[in-house]
C-alpha cells in the first residue's frame, strides 16, 4: 500500500494506560514524517506521561479540557479538520466509551465530530481483553469501521505476559498511515454504485431443532458491504446468520435457508449492478424436514438423512444477469497447493459463468471467523487479476477496486449507464 504524500492533519489520542508513555513515539513518528499532530490527552493519559513531553515532542499545545477555548468550538473543530485520528493507547475503558459514543471528554467529542478514518491500538491485561464485554466493545468498532492495530502478545506491564500488549510504535504508525493513504485514494469511487451483498451461511433445517450449516461468519462479506458503503455505493446485504454486527450504513434483508437467499437474490438482483455472492450456500437440503423434533428412540442406531441438491444461486443470478451488471462469486476451497487451489477456482468460474472469482483457502483452522485473509482474484478467462491479503476489510477494498475499475469500464463504453444519466 502506497504511504500518503500529503501532510495530514493527524489527531494522536491518547487515553489512561501504562502503555501511554510509549504514544511519545507513536507523536514523534508521524512529526518526523512531516505531519502536521495534535494530541487529545485524556487527564488519565496525563497521569502517566506529561503534558511538556507531549507538547515538546508535537510542537503543538495539547488539548484535554472540553471547557479550555470554548469560543473556538474546539470541541467539535480538532475532529473537523482531523485527516486521521489514532487513539493509542486505547483502553478497555475508552473502547468501552467511543462504542457508547460518549463525549464526557475532549477525545470523545473529537471523535464523534470526525469523518476522519480512525485508527485504534488496545493496550490492556489480557483478561480484560478478552473479557466479553470488551470483545463485544470491539466488534463493534469494527463494524462502525475503526480500524484497529494489535494488541500484540507478550510482556505486560507486570511480569506477566500475554495478549493485550500495545502493537510497537513502528505497526502503528504504518498501519495508520496505510489507512489514510487507502481513505485517500478511495475516495467516493463507489457513488451512485449499487451493490449487492450476500454474506453468512445458509441453514437448512431438519426439524424445529436442528439444521445442517457451515462454518461461515460472514465476516467477509459483512466487511465487503462496509467498506462498499464506505466508499458511497448505496449496498443491500442480504446476511445469513452473519455473526458479526451487521454495518448500519446498508439496507440489510436477513435471510435462513438456501431458498430464501435464492429468493432475495432474485428479488434484488434486477436494482443493482453488482453482485457479490460471498454467502456460503448449504449445497444440499434435507427432503423432508420433520415437524416434532427427531427422537432416537424412533430412529435407532443409524440415522441416514435424503439431502436434495439446492438450486445454484451464483449460477442462476450469472446467466440472468444483464451486459451492464458484473457478478462476483466466491470460492472456498481446501486444497495443498497454490496450483490445486487455482485449478480448481478455474474451473469453478467456468462452472459458473460469473465475471470474476474471490478464491481463497479454507480448512480447520483456515479463511472461517477468523480476522484475516488471502485470496486470489480470477478472471473468466481464468487468469489472476489481484491477489489480496490483510484484514477481512482491507482485502474487501481491494476486491472493491476491481469491481470499480471493470464497472467503470463498462460504463465508458456505455456512457448512458453512468449515474445520472438521461
Ligand atoms: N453458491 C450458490 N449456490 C449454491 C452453492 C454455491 O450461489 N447452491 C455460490 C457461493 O455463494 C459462492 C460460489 O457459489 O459464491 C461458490 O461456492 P462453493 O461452495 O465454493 O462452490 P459450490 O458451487 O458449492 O461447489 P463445490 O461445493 O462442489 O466446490
Amino acid at each position: 500500500m502506497t504511504q500518503p504524500q500529503k501532510r495530514l492533519r493527524i489527531v494522536v489520542g491518547i487515553t489512561g494506560g501504562i502503555a501511554a508513555y510509549k504514544a511519545v513515539g507513536v507523536v514523534r513518528a508521524f512529526v518526523l514524517a512531516g505531519h502536521e499532530v495534535q494530541v487529545v490527552a485524556t487527564e488519565h493519559a496525563l497521569r502517566f506521561v506529561g503534558k511538556p513531553t507531549l507538547e515538546a515532542i508535537s510542537r503543538n499545545v495539547v488539548h484535554t479540557d472540553l471547557y479550555e477555548a470554548v469560543a473556538e468550538v474546539r470541541h467539535v473543530s480538532i475532529g473537523q479538520s482531523a485527516d486521521l485520528i489514532v487513539i493509542a493507547p486505547a483502553t478497555a475503558n475508552s473502547l468501552a466509551k467511543l462504542a457508547a459514543g460518549l463525549a464526557d471528554d475532549l477525545l470523545g467529542n473529537t471523535v464523534l465530530a470526525s469523518k476522519a478514518p480512525i485508527v485504534v491500538a488496545p493496550a490492556m491485561h489480557t483478561e480484560m481483553w478478552q473479557n466479553a464485554a470488551t470483545v463485544a466493545n470491539a466488534a463493534m468498532l469494527a463494524a462502525r469501521s475503526f480500524h484497529f492495530v494489535g494488541p500484540a502478545s507478550g510482556q505486560l506491564t507486570g511480569t506477566d505476559s500475554g495478549a493485550g500488549r500495545m502493537a510497537e510504535v513502528d505497526d502503528i504508525v504504518a498501519a495508520s498511515l496505510a489507512v489514510a493513504a487507502a481513505n485517500e485514494a478511495v475516495r467516493h469511487d463507489l457513488h451512485g454504485v449499487r451493490i449487492l451483498v450476500t454474506a453468512g451461511g445458509t441453514r437448512e433445517p431438519l426439524d424445529p431443532v436442528r439444521f445442517l450449516g457451515n462454518r461461515s461468519s460472514g465476516r467477509q462479506g459483512t466487511a465487503l458491504a462496509q467498506a462498499a458503503a464506505a466508499r458511497g455505493a448505496s449496498v443491500t446485504l442480504i446476511a445469513a446468520h452473519v455473526e458479526v454486527p451487521l454495518p448500519e450504513t446498508v439496507t440489510v434483508v436477513s435471510v435462513e435457508t438456501t431458498a430464501q437467499l435464492a429468493d432475495a437474490v432474485e428479488a434484488e438482483a434486477p436494482a443493482h449492478d453488482a453482485i457479490i455472492m460471498a454467502a456460503a450456500v448449504a449445497d444440499y437440503r434435507p427432503a423432508t424436514v420433520s415437524n416434532a423434533k427427531i427422537k432416537k428412540d424412533a430412529v435407532g442406531d443409524i440415522l441416514t438423512l435424503e439431502l436434495v441438491k439446492n438450486p445454484d444461486i451464483l449460477a442462476a443470478a450469472a446467466a440472468a444477469a444483464r451486459a451492464d451488471q458484473l457478478v462476483i462469486g466466491f470460492a472456498a476451497e481446501t486444497a495443498d497447493t497454490d496450483e490445486d487451489l487455482l485449478a480448481l477456482g478455474r474451473s469453478k468460474i467456468a462452472r459458473k459463468g460469473c465475471d470474476l472469482l474471490v478464491v481463497n483457502r479454507v480448512g480447520w483452522t483456515e479463511g472461517f471467523a477468523t480476522e484475516g485473509n488471502a485470496v486470489t482474484v480470477l478472471d473468466r478467462a481464468g487468469s489472476i487479476v489481484i491477489e489480496a491479503r490483510g484484514s477481512k476489510l482491507s482485502v474487501a477494498d481491494e476486491i472493491l477496486s476491481v469491481l470499480a475499475e471493470r464497472l467503470l469500464e463498462d460504463r465508458h463504453r456505455n456512457p448512458s449507464e453512468l449515474p445520472g444519466a438521461p
